[in-house]
């Protein structure tokens, strides 16, 4: 019991992190736009289908999906996130607040999910994957993309020159994904990894990009009070390690893109 309330407090503080960051998130999604780009060749080429884009944010790719396809679904944890999408975005578009790991969706009623860089952020994994091929008919498809572990590797080690706190969430590995994937009802067709290197002027810079995107959310218990002005310093100090000689700080996101099918039963 108390596991799944201190899961459920997780998954309301990310909804308020990206919730807080629905208005100047579409600025900050360089990234979201580049990942969420690389998937458009793996998309059916059929229109009569029923989409999922799950978590859908801003609900940028929910538009493009929605001039494809015939009915278009745009579901997100936040609030906020919702109402931005559903002033900004195509009016043929259903929009619904819901959980990944608890979909408000009849079984068998999707044909393909499409999601960006979102279950990153699922915890436990497993019980979203259920629930994605739960939703999805026999043959559909989820095309996702997620970041995996490498990301954000030059601010994870910088920080850890100075405490021993958690400031960055745990990715999964390849490996992990693949295992997930491969089961008796799912397989990965088709995965690909790729390095991303962002450039920022400054660390403070990359952090208030994270903030924009709502990101920056790790799991309270583990973020134990709020890093202080001195331990930020020190951090920005090991983060020159990096700096590259035109006096660019990178940051590495490693992108990982898969298409899966649901198996027939
Ligand atoms: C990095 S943003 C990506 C948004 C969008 N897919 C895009 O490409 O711009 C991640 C989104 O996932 C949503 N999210 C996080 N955890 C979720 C969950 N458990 N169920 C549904 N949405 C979730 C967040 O609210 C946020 O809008």
């Amino acid at each position: 019991m108390t596991a799944i309330n201190t899961l459920d407090t997780t998954r309301v503080n990310i909804a308020k992190s990206f919730g807080s960051a629905s208005k100047s998130y579409d600025i900050s999604a360089r990234l979201q736009r580049f990942s969420g780009k690389n998937l458009m060749p793996w998309l059916p080429n059929r229109n009569d289908l029923t989409v999922l884009d799950l978590g859908c944010g801003t609900g940028f790719f929910t538009d493009l999906l929605s001039g494809s396809y015939q009915q278009v679904i745009g579901l997100d944890i936040s609030t906020k996130m919702l109402n931005y999408a559903k002033e900004k975005r195509s009016t043929d578009i259903t929009w619904l607040e819901g959980d990944a790991h608890k979909l408000p969706l009849k079984s068998e009623s999707i044909d393909f999910v499409y999601s960006n860089l979102v279950i990153q952020w699922c915890d436990p994994l497993d019980v979203a994957i259920k629930e994605i091929l739960r939703v999805l008919k026999p043959g559909g498809l989820f095309i996702f993309t997620t970041l995996v572990k490498g990301t954000l590797h030059e601010l994870k080690s910088s920080w850890a020159q100075v405490d021993d706190d958690k400031h960055v969430i745990d990715f999964k590995n390849e490996t992990e994904l693949n295992t997930l994937f491969n089961s008796s009802t799912s397989v990965m067709l088709e995965h690909k990894c790729q390095d991303i290197v962002l450039e920022y002027e400054n660390v403070l810079h990359l952090a208030r990009e994270l903030k924009g995107l709502g990101a920056n959310h790790v799991p309270s218990q583990m973020n134990r009070g709020l890093a202080g002005k001195e331990k930020w310093f020190k951090m920005t100090e090991a983060y020159q390690d990096f700096l590259e000689p035109s006096g660019i700080y990178p940051a590495t996101y490693r992108v990982y893109s898969g298409q899966v099918v649901k198996l027939n039963d």
